[in-house]
């Protein structure tokens, strides 16, 4: 796998991180929500640079001029919900992007059977020798990441395959690469050093979901 960390501390990106997880900040959903946004358009102009583009002649009103446009058709996937303002990020780059969403959830352990990732709700279209850009805000443990790509291969083979992430943990990153294809890339704003029992991220921000679109 692929791995780029894009944080960096000094720049506009490291601002809208430190938002995301700041509990002052946090109480302003729409904030929450746009910061996210706004990670996803930083993550998306880093990811563009490793597309394929082909020559296209463009018209200008006084001559012609010829420009890179991307190869590939792009598909769009993101994990319900708390991946919806990350998706709108990457849409407002990708503005010709196909879109796929899914459910992803893990249930509780019951009666000795363990608990496992339930996976309700799946739109998409075919992702045949397309781009796959697969959106998580919280790569935590990673399984429902696996899950989403296990749920999505009925679709088609992917040409390529990015996963975005906005904060990753270390064992969600070593845990996916070994679960995808060796020629994946994996797009991270920022990387913390651990998940706790519940398997959230620390230090991480909280519930995604919940910031993004209040308590369930
Ligand atoms: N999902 C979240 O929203 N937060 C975490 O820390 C882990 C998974």
């Amino acid at each position: 796998m692929h791995i780029h960390n894009i944080s960096s501390s000094n720049t506009i990106l490291n601002k809208f991180i430190s938002e995301i997880r700041d509990v002052n900040v946090q109480k302003d959903s729409l904030r929450f929500r746009r910061n996210i946004e706004r990670i996803g358009e930083v993550l998306s102009y880093e990811l563009s640079k490793e597309l394929k583009y082909s020559v296209n002649k463009v018209e200008t009103p006084l001559g012609t001029k010829e420009i890179d446009q991307l190869t590939n058709k792009i598909v769009l996937c993101s994990i319900l919900r708390a991946g919806l303002p990350l998706h709108q990020g990457l849409l407002n780059y990708f503005d010709d992007a196909e879109n796929a969403f899914i459910s992803a959830y893990r249930n509780h352990p019951e009666n000795g059977v363990p608990s496992e990732i339930i996976v309700e709700y799946f739109a998409s279209p075919s992702i045949e020798n397309k781009t796959l850009l697969l959106a998580d805000p919280m790569l935590a443990t990673g399984q429902s990441l696996v899950a989403v790509y296990e749920a999505i291969k009925k679709y088609g083979v992917p040409k390529e395959l990015h996963i975005i992430v906005v904060i990753a943990s270390k064992e969600g990153v070593d845990y996916i690469s070994k679960h995808f294809p060796e020629n994946t890339h994996l797009w991270i704003a920022a990387l913390d050093e651990t998940l706790n029992e519940k398997g959230y991220i620390i230090p991480g921000l909280g519930d995604a979901g919940d910031l993004a679109f209040g308590k369930k």
